[in-house]
C-alpha cells in the first residue's frame, strides 16, 4: 500500500492549550499518543513533519523535535530515513474507546429507528456470500470483463469537466437514451428518455415509489408468496401491505380486489414471479391493467432478471400493454450485469415523473456521473447486448447442470421446478421436510440455499428450496449438490 494512502494525520485538528503545570512538548506528546491509543491515527499513518506541525500548532519546532523523540524512544513511531515519520506498524490494536458493533438484535434497534414493522430484518451479511448457490450473483465472462476495464481506462482517461459537477437527478442524458433504446426493442415498453430515471437499482426505485404513497396506512397489495425487501420498505414508509396470493397464474387479481379494492398501488413480479418464477397470465394482466384504470391505482412491474429468459415463450412488458399510463416499468443493470455495479431503471408515468424525480434528488441527489458514462458507452458500443446473448447460454448450461445434479442425486427428496427464465430455481421438499432445517444444515456443508417458505406472509407456506444458479460454473455445481444432498440424508 502506498504510504500517501494512509496520510490523515495532516487533516487532524490538531491543537495545544498551554496548560500552565506541562510543557509544551509534553502537550504535544500526550495528543499524538492518545491519537494513536484510541486508533484515530492508525499503524502506518505518517504523521506531519516536525515543522509542519509547528507551524499548524504555533510552536516551536523543538517541542514537537522533543515530542517525536520521545514517541520514538516509547516504540509509538518510528522515524524512516528520507521519508518522514510514522506510526509503529506493530502497535497493538488496543483501544481506549469500545468499537461499535453491527447490531444482531432484530426489533429494539429498528423499532429504535422508526423503521416501522420491520421485524425480519434481511441479513445483509448472507448477500455477500460467494458459496453456492446464493440468490442474485452473476458471472462476467473475460470479454466483458476486458471491453469493461478498457471503456473505463478509457472514460477515466478522458474526464471531462462535465463527470466532476451536479446533473441532472433523472441521471446522464446518454445512458437514459441507451436505456430507453434497449427496453423498446427487448421488452417492448413505451418509452422516451426523459421518462426515465436512473437509480441505483431496482431496491432504490421500490423505496422512491413507497416515499410517494400519499399518506400513512395507504393500501398497498404485494404477491404472496413476494420479495421480502419489497413488503419492508413498504413497511417501513408506514403503507398498510396486503399479502395477496399467487398461483400457478401468478398474482390473483380478484382476491386482491376483494382484500383491498381501493388499494393505491401493487407491486407485481409479472414476467418471473419472485420467488416462484410463475408468468402473470394474459389474463390476469389484462385484469390487473382494469383494476388499476378505475381504481386510480399504479401498478409497479418489477422486471428484475428479464434479460435471461432461455425457452417457452416470452410475454411482452405490461407497461406495454397499457394504454392508461398506470404501470410504472422498473428494471436493473445490477443483475444484467453485476450487483456492484448499482445502477437501475424506472420508467415513471408522466404524471408521477415530477414527484419521482423529486423524491430521488432529495434520496441522493444524482446518480454517479462516471460510473453511468461508463456503461452508456458499453451500452451504445453493443457490448451489453452481447454480454446478454453470451450469458443467456451460460446460465442456461448451469441450470441444466443445477437441474440434473439435483435430480440424480436428490430426486426421492425434492422436485425440480426448471424455469425458463430468471437466475434460481425452485426445489419442492418431499415428505414435509422442513426447508428452514434444511438452509441451516446446508449452510454448515458450504452451500448456501434459501427456504422459500420464509417469504410467505399469509398463504399457507410450501417447504422449498431456492437455488440460484447464475453466478457458479458449471464445473462447481455437481460438488456442491454433493454437498446438499449429504446435508440433507444427514
Ligand atoms: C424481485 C426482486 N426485485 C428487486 C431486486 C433488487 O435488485 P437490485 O439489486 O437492482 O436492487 C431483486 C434482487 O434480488 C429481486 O429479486
Amino acid at each position: 500500500m502506498s504510504q500517501r494512502a494512509k496520510d490523515w494525520s495532516t487533516l487532524h485538528d490538531w491543537g495545544v492549550v498551554r496548560e500552565r503545570d506541562a510543557p509544551i512538548f509534553t502537550q504535544v506528546y500526550r495528543q499524538i499518543r492518545l491519537a494513536i491509543l484510541d486508533q484515530r491515527l492508525q499503524p502506518g499513518s505518517k504523521l506531519p513533519s516536525t515543522r509542519e506541525l509547528a507551524q499548524q500548532l504555533a510552536v516551536s519546532r523543538s517541542a514537537v523535535v522533543t515530542a517525536y523523540d520521545q514517541l520514538i524512544a516509547e516504540g509509538y513511531i518510528q522515524g524512516q530515513k528520507g521519508s518522514g515519520t510514522y506510526v509503529s506498524s506493530d502497535m497493538p490494536a488496543t483501544s481506549t474507546r469500545p468499537k461499535p458493533k453491527l447490531e444482531r438484535t432484530r426489533n429494539p434497534t429498528i423499532q429504535q429507528f422508526n423503521l416501522k414493522s420491520v421485524a425480519d430484518f434481511t441479513d445483509v451479511t448472507m448477500q455477500g456470500s460467494a458459496l453456492p448457490f446464493n440468490l442474485g450473483r452473476t458471472l462476467i465472462d473475460a470479454r466483458t470483463h476486458e471491453q469493461w476495464r478498457r471503456i473505463a481506462a478509457r472514460t477515466f482517461r478522458s474526464l471531462k469537466q462535465s463527470h466532476f459537477g451536479y446533473s441532472d437527478p433523472r441521471g446522464y442524458l446518454k445512458l437514459r437514451n441507451a436505456i430507453c433504446d434497449y427496453l423498446r426493442v427487448a421488452r417492448s415498453v413505451r418509452c422516451e428518455p426523459d421518462q426515465i430515471v436512473v437509480t441505483a437499482g431496482t431496491q432504490h426505485a421500490i423505496d422512491l415509489i413507497a416515499r410517494l404513497l400519499p399518506d400513512a396506512n395507504t393500501d398497498v397489495w404485494v404477491e404472496d408468496p413476494g420479495y421480502l425487501p419489497t413488503r419492508q420498505s413498504l413497511a417501513a414508509h408506514g403503507a398498510r401491505v396486503h399479502p395477496i396470493p399467487v398461483d400457478k397464474h401468478g398474482l390473483i387479481v380478484k382476491a386482491g380486489i376483494k382484500t383491498a379494492p381501493k388499494a393505491r398501488a401493487v407491486f407485481v413480479t409479472p414476467s418471473h414471479q419472485f420467488p416462484t418464477g410463475v408468468v402473470l397470465s394474459m389474463a390476469r394482466r389484462l385484469e390487473l391493467i382494469a383494476w388499476a384504470r378505475d381504481a386510480k391505482a399504479w401498478i409497479v412491474e418489477d422486471d428484475y432478471a428479464s434479460e435471461f429468459r432461455y425457452g417457452g415463450h416470452p410475454l411482452a412488458s405490461m407497461q406495454g400493454l397499457d394504454d392508461n399510463d398506470r404501470v410504472i416499468y422498473i428494471g436493473t443493470l445490477n443483475k444484467a450485469l453485476f450487483p456492484g455495479l448499482r445502477l437501475g431503471y424506472a420508467v415513471i408515468p408522466t404524471g408521477m415523473l415530477q414527484a419521482l424525480v423529486t423524491a430521488r434528488y432529495l434520496s441522493d441527489r444524482q446518480p454517479s456521473t462516471i460510473t453511468q458514462s461508463i456503461v452508456a458507452d458499453f451500452m451504445e458500443e453493443g457490448y451489453f447486448a452481447a454480454h446478454i446473448r453470451r450469458m443467456r447460454l451460460t446460465y442456461r448450461t448451469q441450470r441444466d447442470a443445477l437441474v440434473s445434479a439435483l435430480q440424480n442425486s436428490l430426486h426421492d427428496k425434492l422436485v425440480v421446478d426448471p424455469p425458463d427464465q430468471g437466475m434460481h430455481l425452485i426445489a419442492y421438499l418431499k415428505y414435509r421436510l422442513s426447508d428452514i432445517n434444511i438452509e441451516r444444515a446446508a449452510h454448515e456443508h458450504g452451500v448456501v440455499v434459501r427456504a422459500m417458505s420464509r417469504m410467505y406472509m399469509d398463504a399457507p407456506a410450501k417447504s422449498a428450496l431456492m437455488l440460484g444458479f447464475s453466478g457458479y460454473p458449471e464445473r462447481s455445481i455437481a460438488p456442491a449438490v454433493a454437498r446438499l444432498a449429504k446435508a440433507i440424508r444427514n
